[in-house]
């Protein structure tokens, strides 16, 4: 330690006995860049290109369309499903990679109210200031079906459950603030009132010890292109735990959902298992992307990933506070109440964000005031995080972001 923060030297030796260290290389990052947004678009794994080198040239180019069978594109959306339960600690078959989380979030609210069995219950509840899409699906699905959205503060959403409630959605992880609910803990209070609840796992899986099987959470969706490394607009996903599925379904009765898509039938025939939330043809080179990413997850000692996500997060903490106090923290700093990423406040985050990544540190931005650095222990080093953080209070120091490039706001924030 030296002035007080943990010095470069310092950083280097624990990257040096970082057990995960090797995995950096499995990564395409470009050199001198820092990236610290693996929360919003994780890197790209080596072997995903050669993964879709094969998946064009072998199994599009050579199989054509003989592949559905022979390189079992059909079963992707259920191997992908399980690969994914493993890493929820969810069981096969209770999982399907299909469509956008906005998509499986309205096919699984509209599945559950349509079997809902409660009458009276009028109230949606989920938490003010969740992720857009959340709160936009569930007041569209509550208009639907003439009910009431509840979008309550976050400490007053065990309160609000009650004989009202038809349905709970909450996102595990914020997606600004890094904290984390009590699954176990909110799950075990909507099952006492009898009320279906569903986990946004977005920025949970592949960040978080997730054990669903244990915290007896029933239903989820997810996102594929932010921790699991699936590739821009990745798949997501739907969990459904074995006993609930038999009484659910999907409000898009697409063909791929069949009970025997290829029995051309006009009548529609729910399949049997989580296969009957498919809507139409699975994207098969999205998937083949999803996958790999999803491999590399599986393989990766998933232990050693939320130690170092920990040991990442205190180091910046640590570092933020004695070289940047301009920046408030935002996330909390225990661990089990939060994700792996790092949020603070400050009123310029916006064009301090962009000076910032002029300096070559990718970290993002979200209204109105939040610097939100990812911590993804495969590819991320704590001296990436010294050099950022180093990097950021040189740019407050000298005032740079202040300069008028960096004030105007692009499409994509
Ligand atoms: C919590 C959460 N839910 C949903 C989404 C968006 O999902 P999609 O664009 O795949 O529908 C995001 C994207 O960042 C998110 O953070």
């Amino acid at each position: 330690m030296s002035a007080g923060y943990p010095s470069l030297a310092e950083a280097q030796a624990r990257d040096a006995a970082d057990p995960l260290r090797g995995w950096r290389d499995r990564f395409v990052l470009p050199e001198g860049l820092i990236y610290l947004d693996g929360n919003s678009l994780g890197a790209l794994p080596k072997a995903t290109i050669a993964a879709m080198r094969d998946a064009t040239d072998r199994q599009w180019g050579d199989g054509l369309i003989r592949s559905w069978n022979d390189a079992d594109w059909i079963g992707a959306p259920r191997r992908i499903g399980d690969k994914l339960a493993r890493l929820m600690r969810a069981a096969p078959g209770e999982v399907i990679a299909c469509d956008s989380v906005t998509v499986n979030l309205y096919k699984l609210m509209m599945a559950l109210l349509t079997a809902r069995t409660g009458a009276g219950a009028s109230i949606i509840l989920t938490e003010s200031g969740n992720f857009p899409t959340d709160l936009h699906v569930a007041a569209g699905v509550a208009a639907q079906h003439e009910m009431t959205l509840d979008a309550a503060p976050r400490d007053q959403i065990a309160a609000r459950i009650g004989p009202d409630t038809a349905l709970i959605v909450l996102t595990h992880v914020h997606y600004k603030t890094g904290e984390r609910f009590d699954m176990a803990g909110l799950q075990a209070l909507a099952d006492a009132h009898n009320v279906p609840l569903i986990w946004d796992l977005s920025h949970s899986i592949g960040a978080v010890p997730l054990d669903l099987g244990k915290d007896a959470a029933r239903f989820a969706v997810g996102c594929g292109y932010k921790y699991l490394n699936g590739g821009p607009g990745a798949p997501g996903f739907i969990y459904v735990a074995g006993e609930a599925l038999e009484f659910l379904g999907s409000p898009i009765q697409g063909w791929m959902g069949h009970a025997a898509p290829f029995a051309m039938t006009d009548g529609y025939t729910p399949a049997p298992g989580i296969e009957r939330f498919l809507a139409g043809t699975p994207p098969m080179l999205s998937l083949l992307a999803l996958e790999s990413g999803v491999d590399a997850m599986l393989e990766a000692d998933g232990d050693a990933v939320w130690i170092k996500s920990q040991a990442c997060f205190d180091f910046l903490a640590q570092l933020m506070a004695t070289r940047c106090p301009e920046l408030s923290p935002v996330t909390p700093a225990r661990a089990d109440l939060r994700g792996s990423h790092a949020s603070f406040a400050h009123p310029d985050a916006w064009p301090i964000n962009r000076a910032l990544i002029d300096a070559g540190v990718i970290g993002d931005f979200r209204t109105p005031d939040i610097l939100r650095f990812g911590l993804t222990p495969l590819y991320l080093g704590f001296a990436d995080l010294w050099h950022a953080v180093d990097r950021l209070a040189a740019i407050i120091a000298d005032g740079r972001w202040q300069r008028s490039e960096y004030r105007a706001l692009s499409k994509v924030t």
